[in-house]
């Protein structure tokens, strides 16, 4: 069997997230001996892939059903998951049959959704295929669809029953979008595991090259930091908040832009200005600051948004789900490592630090 390192999620649900090359094969002990019947959810990105899957896992189960979604958000629709709750229905699923989630982060979230769903919730094996699903959307439960209205606005929490990531499915990846799930590697960096903020610096080309040491030792640092988070809270009760790092300006740029820029890009700006509003809330050093733009820059993330929009901007940011009582909550640092919850902060100083990162 291949070699993988198996990082371990605890507390309400257990299970194993397996990192390695060429570990597709756990797929099979990872959906277990009570199976009958695997759905496997998937984008047309990696039908090839997909098909593969399928006759590996025919050899063992019943029946392997495909369901192609489209990708990205289009993936996370009511009408998506009707059709994959269609396929289960007409296939006769159980409450012991299972579903794969094979993709992006938008599709291990709608598989995710479906498996939870589904006779009120069927074994899930999520298999990630790009930095972002692995490092971030495939690990911790959360499970979601948009509506008109917002993003993840239907979901639940739903533990997989395993995590299987095949370094080697990154091969064919292109490097805007390796870089763009970088936001979140570096992200898991500044809150929680300075060590990968060092393997950044020393040389940003080899830590996102797919085939180095590196890049494997990076990607299991950023799931242990997300293993670790949501080991000790699943539920987003206090502690999981700290992984929405850059992500309260991140998803209002994401609005503005109409949900056409990767999420890692808009991710990238928001942490830029959660520095400066560390700085200016008291306690981030101008060097931790300064350490921000060069690892972001060093994987040629963006840094700054136009001045301009800034109205719009914090219109979103109120709107979003993460307001809580009217008031917004942003996740600071104190230090590289340390993180906190700044809320109730006055508009004056909000734009303040926008206008630092103004472009
Ligand atoms: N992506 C943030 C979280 O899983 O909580």
């Amino acid at each position: 069997m291949s070699d993988a390192t198996v990082i371990r999620v605890t507390g309400e649900s257990e299970y194993a997230v397996t990192v390695g090359r060429g570990v597709l094969d756990r797929v099979p002990d990872a959906l277990g001996e009570r199976v009958a019947k695997v759905l496997i959810v998937h984008t047309a990105t990696v039908g090839k892939l997909a098909d593969d899957l399928r006759a590996a896992l025919q050899q063992r189960y019943g029946q392997v059903l495909l369901a192609e979604v489209p990708d990205a958000e289009a993936a996370k629709r009511v009408e998506v998951a009707a059709f994959c709750w269609q396929i289960m229905g007409q296939a006769d699923f159980t409450r012991t049959d299972a579903v794969i989630g094979l993709g992006g982060g938008a599709v291990t979230d709608l598989a995710g959704f479906v498996a939870a769903t589904w006779l009120r919730g069927v074994r899930l094996v999520q298999v990630p295929t790009t930095v972002l699903g692995m490092v971030d959307a495939s690990v911790g439960g959360k499970t979601g669809i948009n509506t008109a209205e917002g993003k993840n606005l239907v979901g639940c929490f739903y533990a997989p029953a395993a995590v299987i990531c095949d370094l080697d499915l990154l091969a064919t990846l292109p490097k805007n979008e390796i870089l763009a799930g970088f936001a979140e590697v570096a992200k898991c960096g500044f809150i929680a595991e300075p060590e990968i903020l060092d393997l950044i610096e020393a040389d940003a080309g080899r830590a996102t090259d797919p085939a180095t040491p590196e890049f494997q030792r990076l990607v299991e640092l950023s799931i242990g930091v997300k293993a670790r988070v949501v080991s000790e809270d699943f539920r987003e009760g206090g502690l999981r908040e700290i992984l929405n790092y850059g992500h309260t300006l991140g998803h209002a740029i994401e609005h503005a832009e109409r949900y056409q820029w990767r999420h890692g890009v808009a991710i990238s700006i928001g942490m830029m200005y959660a520095a400066e509003l560390g700085r200016m809330a008291g306690s981030l050093s101008d060097e931790a600051v300064e350490r921000h733009r060069r690892v972001l820059s060093s994987l040629t993330l963006p840094l700054s948004y136009p001045g301009g929009r800034w109205a719009g901007l914090l219109a979103a940011m109120q709107r979003d789900k993460k307001a809580r009582a009217g008031m917004l909550r942003f996740i600071v640092l104190d230090d590289i490592a340390k993180p906190r919850v700044l809320a109730g902060v006055d508009e004056s100083m909000l734009q303040f630090a926008y206008q630092e990162i103004a472009g």
